[in-house]
């Protein structure tokens, strides 16, 4: 009984959410929020990794950082599905051009994952002068990207 009644409460709590909002959430705005939510948490990685670096950490300490940058960076193209643009219906700075230059969406993506594929493996051995070097190349990847396909 008590189920019955806390399952209907939470019913009706949904139905006044879905009633009160101002337009229906398409699924698409979720895909938005989850990849700005994940590029702002490859922000504060590579922030973290920079700041061990010019702290002369050992850099066997960023072997999870840099393996989940490099996860991540292998899901962006997934994480901009066709329909995802201004038309999701949430602010969004991924520019058109996503959709129409979609090769050279994908090549942006593709370096950035080869890049960060290597910082995860200079980070599983013992070369902090060649670690700290590419930290910047996947630092430029980012940026190549963002040139030509993040608006603002
Ligand atoms: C292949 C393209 C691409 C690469 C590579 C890329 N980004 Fe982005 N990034 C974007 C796009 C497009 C947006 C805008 C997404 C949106 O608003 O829907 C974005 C947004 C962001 C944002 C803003 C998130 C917000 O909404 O506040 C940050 C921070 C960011 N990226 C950091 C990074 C970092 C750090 C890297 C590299 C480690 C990186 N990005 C690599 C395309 C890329």
């Amino acid at each position: 009984m008590k189920r019955i009644l806390t399952g209907a409460a939470v019913g009706l709590l949904c139905l006044g959410g879905a009633a009160g909002a101002q337009e229906a959430r398409t699924p698409a705005a979720d895909i938005v929020e989850a990849r700005q939510a994940a590029m702002m948490l490859s922000g504060v990685a590579m922030g973290s990794i920079k700041a061990a670096i010019d702290a002369g950490q050992p850099i066997a300490g960023q072997r999870f950082p840099t393996r989940a940058l490099a996860r991540w960076a292998h899901a962006v193209p997934g994480a901009f599905p066709a329909g995802s643009g201004a038309e999701a219906g949430v602010p969004t700075n991924a520019k058109p051009e996503i959709w129409s230059d979609r090769a050279g969406f994908e090549a942006k993506a593709a370096d950035y994952a080869a890049a960060a594929d290597r910082l995860a493996e200079l980070a599983a051995g013992d070369d902090p002068a060649a670690f700290a070097a590419q930290w910047t190349v996947v630092r430029a990847s980012c940026q190549s990207c963002h040139d030509g396909y993040k608006a603002g």
